[in-house]
């Protein structure tokens, strides 16, 4: 027996983070045990054990709370002991260790005067070597802190991005190794971000949550003479950085040739929330890629094509004779051969490098680009790839899943989702990392939580997100704004409330309990679930008192192309939204026994589903708001008068248009819906609309649109057209869920107990899934040979699934492998009559 994947609160030995509700997990393998019959974990500070559950069946590997007191700026070891029924036993340790907590700060608040982009700086000496050292700091609105001119960790876009106006993250870090004996010199590096400049709708001299730079810090440094501690204050200085200027949407300008400036910093109260420790994930450059090729297009410019694309940016050698200008613009796609970046709207998206002779290392620190192609001015002689590297950035998420079929555009497609997620879950959600937006889109983020809990470990950075809703929605009532976190410059006109788009405080936090079983994550977010719930209950008429965004991108109204909010009636969309909110939060509520909120919350769901049968289907039952996406939530949803009647209304739908129409809130449950032929002719098309035409047309990530490039490679209009948008990247839940057949359930979630189901089809060949669920790795897999399909799928320890096999045969398999062959019926009838 081996344990391993040892979490609190789905960090890995997690260093000052915020652990004011500690739960602990998991992962059990490598035995023939088939369920933990006891376990044990002991918590321990400085050798002293504090807290010991005793050999019981209570801890629950998914997620266990202990009721710890936390002292700030402390190690703690862990300890967990697990035995089997098999009668063998394991055991493993990992380690935390708490930030300031509530901790006073000694530290001042301190700015450059009104300067921006400077560096803070800080020498001091150590009378001897370091034992150790901590720094715990916050900057806005980004900072970089370099410690003897090493960059401290490899975090970028510190402190995080979300709702300053309610609280400020603070990051711990492990300094001991960069600190000497001596004079030691600290550095923070500073610079806008969403914090103040060009964001959302502010302009450039403007600001969202702090109109200057500034930053605290304290470190605490123990030698063999005691404790050292640096705390930033007046006796700090700036200097000016070779930051030129700096923006989220427009990128960097560098000048090493500037005169020198500086002076003494000045303590501040910055507007802000108060300081609490962290609970974003580290962005990071997770991943570097050379570029595949430099070409020269008809119009005569050199253009880096990176194969791929990319969110992050380019680090390169810079060299060039004093005054010569660098710059690299970035953008998505070539069309008609030519660099194009006609879809970025107003981000310049540039990064700009004015040469001082000497020769560095460029790269941008404050800001983030989404491309594929870079062009390239001001470079001398011939170009050499080699000099350039892509740094691919993204919030540090674990990847758990995997699908490889032996279709290679279906292929392709689950590799365009991955590469979209993992370029917009950069510390927020974003809706698409290129042009003038970049922000946490509810509706978008609710589509794709579970398709993104399949691809990756997401449950501590949809905490974050969810964290900083609850406080946007304390600010507006229960309300969730459009976007979060809420940009102040959006409020007129952009106050939120959006049915589909709010909704994410209900159906983000069910899924994740869906996907993670811990109660511990489910009990912070039923406030944002009921919040919103009461929220929505409350308006006299909502659907005419917000701005909604309804099917967002639906192609049901081809008379009128440049309407975006699709066919599907608001009200309707809005009843049915109401209802799964409800329904959310009812079954939330029993998990953590609230049975007030419960009741409450069935209530509602039963009147809204009242409502919506009277109002939207006729007493034969039939579906009065005929849109493919009207069907497929009736369906879904459990709330069509007739199922059958409604499942052909949305077969008559798909033939008389010929194809899908479904926009943002239709797609994700589109394929469940229908009858497996039809599901999989659906996803095996590649002409527009369809998700394999863009893997046709060369996509490498999700497109906004269905037909965001036309079939020659242009742009289909730029005023709303990303090529990097998850948001359709929904359908990898049918693809893990459905055509691999690996769904949780309710009832034991975190996959204690899944739907075992899966839908093989002779297109796409033998295919292997691979899950690295929280109770274990789930595989699942087919092949065809000459007797049939074998099937096969490994339950892990604790787990168990409900098989249902193409044949109809159906098993309760218990952890282990188990082997199936099946008859090859591919279902024609079904085919004869696709769309
Ligand atoms: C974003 C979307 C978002 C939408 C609201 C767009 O500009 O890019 O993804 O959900 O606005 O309708």
């Amino acid at each position: 027996m081996r344990i391993s994947h040892l979490r609190v609160n789905h960090w890995k030995d997690p260093l000052g983070v915020d652990l004011r509700h500690p739960s602990f997990s998991w992962v059990v393998s490598d035995t023939l045990s088939r369920h933990q019959q006891k376990a044990r974990l002991r918590v321990y500070q400085a050798g002293e054990c504090l807290y010991d559950t005793g050999i019981s069946s209570e801890p629950d590997s998914l997620g266990t709370e202990l009721p710890l007191k936390l002292l700030p700026r402390t190690a703690y070891r862990w300890q967990v002991k697990v035995w089997g029924d098999g009668g063998d036993t394991a055991e493993a340790e990992a380690s935390f260790e708490t930030g300031k907590m509530e901790e006073p700060w000694q530290a001042k608040w301190i700015k450059p005067g009104e300067k921006r982009n400077a560096v803070l700086e800080k020498r001091f000496l150590l009378p001897d070597a370091p034992l150790s050292g901590r720094i715990y700091l916050t900057g806005l609105g980004l900072y970089r802190l370099f410690i003897n001119g090493e960059p401290v960790s490899g975090e970028v876009l510190t402190p995080g991005l979300n709702a300053y106006d309610r609280w400020v993250q603070v990051q711990t870090f492990d300094v001991g190794g960069l600190l000497r004996k001596g004079e030691n010199l600290l550095e923070i590096w500073l610079s806008g971000g969403i914090s103040r400049g060009r964001f959302s709708y502010t302009p450039a001299d403007g600001y969202e949550y702090c109109p200057y730079d500034c930053a605290i810090a304290e470190l605490h440094a123990v030698t063999a003479s005691g404790e050292t501690l640096i705390l930033t204050d007046e006796s700090w200085r700036w200097r000016a950085s070779p930051i030129v200027e700096s923006s989220i949407y427009d990128g960097e300008v560098w000048d090493f040739g500037r005169e020198p400036q500086g002076g003494e910093v000045q303590l501040c109260t910055p507007p802000v929330g108060p300081l609490r420790d962290r609970l974003s994930l580290p962005v990071k450059v997770v991943m570097e890629l050379k570029p595949r090729s430099v070409l020269t297009t008809p119009a005569g410019e050199t253009v880096l094509d990176m194969g791929q694309n990319m969110v992050g940016w380019l680090r390169f050698r810079a060299k060039g004779q004093r005054g010569r200008i660098l710059r690299l613009q970035f953008g998505e796609q070539l069309e008609r051969g030519c660099f194009s970046r006609a879809n970025l709207r107003t981000a310049k998206a540039r990064f700009e490098w004015r040469c001082d002779g000497s020769e560095r290392i460029a790269e941008p620190y404050f800001t983030w680009f989404g491309f594929r192609y870079v062009l390239l001015e001001g470079f001398d002689g011939p170009i050499d790839p080699e000099d350039f590297t892509g740094c691919v950035v993204s919030s540090e998420l674990e990847e758990t899943g995997r699908i490889v079929t032996g279709h290679e555009g279906l292929n392709r497609l689950m590799e365009n989702i991955r590469w979209s997620q993992r370029g917009n879950f950069l510390d927020v959600p974003t809706d698409c990392p290129q042009r003038d937006e970049r922000e946490g889109w509810t509706g978008d983020a609710q589509v794709f939580a579970d398709a993104a809990c399949y691809n990756m470990d997401c449950a501590p950075f949809f905490a974050k997100y969810m964290a900083d809703m609850l406080e946007e929605q304390e600010k507006a009532g229960g309300c969730v704004p459009y976007v979060v976190p809420f940009a102040r410059s959006r409020s007129k006109g952009f106050e939120g409330g959006a049915v589909g788009w709010g909704d994410a405080a209900a159906v983000i936090p069910w899924t994740l309990w869906l996907h993670y079983g811990d109660r511990s994550l489910l009990r912070r977010q039923l406030p944002n679930m009921t919040a919103w719930m009461e929220w929505t209950a409350s308006q006299k008429d909502w659907p005419s008192a917000c701005r909604h965004f309804g099917d967002w991108l639906a192609l049901d109204r081809p008379e009128e192309p440049a309407e975006r909010v699709g066919k599907t009636d608001i009200r309707f969309l809005c009843l049915c939204y109401a209802f799964l909110t409800a329904e959310c939060t009812a079954k939330a509520a029993a998990v953590l026994g609230e049975s007030g909120t419960e009741q409450r919350a069935v209530l509602l769901a039963e009147s809204y589903e009242r409502k919506l049968k009277e109002a939207f289907f006729t007493p034969e039952g039939e579906i009065l708001c005929r849109t493919q996406t009207a069907c497929v939530l009736a369906l879904h949803l459990g709330i069509a008068v007739n199922r059958e009647k409604t499942l052909g209304t949305l077969l008559e739908l798909l033939r008389e248009s010929g194809h899908l129409t479904t926009g943002f809130l239709g797609t994700p449950w589109l394929l469940a819906e229908l009858p497996p032929g039809k599901a999989w002719d659906l996803m095996l098309r590649e002409d527009c609309p369809s998700w394999l035409y863009e893997v046709r047309l060369g996509a490498t990530t999700i497109w906004e649109r269905w037909n965001s490039l036309t079939e020659e490679g242009l742009f289909s209009e730029t005023g709303m057209n990303s090529l990097n948008h998850y948001a359709y990247g929904s359908v990898a839940s049918w693809l893990y869920g459905h055509m691999c057949g690996i769904r949780p359930l309710p009832e034991a979630p975190g996959f204690r107990r899944f739907r075992w189901q899966p839908l093989p089809d002779r297109r796409v060949g033998n295919t292997h899934c691979r899950l690295i669920a929280p109770v274990g790795e789930i595989v699942s897999q087919w092949r065809y040979g000459d007797e049939g399909i074998s099937l096969s799928l490994t339950v892990p320890f604790g787990s168990e699934a409900e098989g249902i096999l193409p044949d109809g045969r159906r098993r309760l398999l218990g952890p282990g492998e188990h082997h199936f062959l099946v008859r090859d019926m591919e279902s024609k009838e079904d085919r004869e009559d696709a769309p």
